[in-house]
């Protein structure tokens, strides 16, 4: 039996992230940026954590980096296999968990995370991983949702349906540059912040929604769990719609985004 207390957690997370591979048609542009601001060289030894379908794992692969990807989701790093293959790339994709990294300590020059490890329930757990296995010297980079802007806020919709489990920190709180310096502590110099805005085209609040309760595993989840319970979801409906309502502009949602890059000690 695991010991992990989010074991139950993660499993549900494992099956609603299953469908997100439509979104890297999103998460593709912002890839080059985290790339960019995490200043991957040809050579180096990177990791991409959270990876999905591998936009980010490809991107630094294209530049001529040795690429490790590693998801939650079985489904996702299938489709990031097939990613590499029509991308003509090697990269090594494994399932495993951002909170029990399958590799050695010191074992990657730069490892990276776009949207990923913001989703584990215990931030100084993932992050004390992802310190783990990076090198001395070598550089943590990572693009994360801020609470006060579009996605974050919408988390935190989600968030009011289905609060997080006893123990588990809300997602965009990793898009808070005081909480992350805290939580990077003294294990890194040289932190950079930097910022980003990815596009998200939509007809309507209405075709918004859909596709957030076809891809998006916190919604996917939701929705899902709100099945027997017509008035609360119709009420969840509602007031995503509305709020999306209240930003959609020239068919387009902008989301804004933070990049963080430091140097561990
Ligand atoms: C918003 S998606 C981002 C995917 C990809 N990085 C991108 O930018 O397209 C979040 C990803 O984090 C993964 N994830 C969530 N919790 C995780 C965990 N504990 N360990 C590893 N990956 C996790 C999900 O399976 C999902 O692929």
């Amino acid at each position: 039996m695991s010991d992990d207390p989010f074991a139950h957690l993660k499993a549900v997370q494992r099956e609603a992230w299953a469908v997100f591979a439509p979104l890297e048609a999103v998460t593709t542009m912002p890839a080059a940026e985290l790339v960019r601001h995490a200043r991957v060289l040809p050579q180096q030894s990177v990791l991409d954590v959270g990876c999905g379908t591998g936009v980010v794992a490809l991107t630094a692969a294209r530049l001529g980096a040795r690429v490790r990807g590693l998801d939650l989701a079985p489904a996702l790093i299938e489709q990031a296999k097939r990613n590499a293959a029509l991308g003509g790339v090697e990269i090594d994709f494994q399932e495993g968990d951002v909170e029990g990294l399958p590799y050695g300590n010191a074992t990657f020059d730069v490892v990276l995370s776009q949207f990923g490890h913001m989703f584990a329930p215990r931030p100084e757990v993932a992050i004390a991983e992802m310190l783990r296995v990076l090198k001395p010297g070598g550089t943590i980079a990572f693009s994360t949702w801020p609470p006060e802007h579009f996605v974050g806020q919408m988390f935190a919709l989600v968030g009011k349906y289905q609060p997080p489990p006893p123990g588990a920190a809300p997602p965009p709180q990793w898009g808070d540059p005081s909480i992350i310096r805290e939580r990077l502590g003294k294990a890194v110099t040289d932190i950079m912040f930097d910022r980003g805005v990815m596009c998200f085209p939509a007809l309507s609040p209405q075709h918004y929604r859909k596709v957030l309760e076809e891809t998006l595993g916190p919604v996917v989840n939701l929705v899902q769990t709100l099945q027997g319970d017509a008035s609360t979801l119709a009420s969840f409906r509602a007031e995503l719609d509305g709020f999306v309502g209240r930003h959609l502009e020239n068919n387009m949602l902008r989301q804004h985004y933070l990049m963080t890059r430091a140097i561990k000690c």
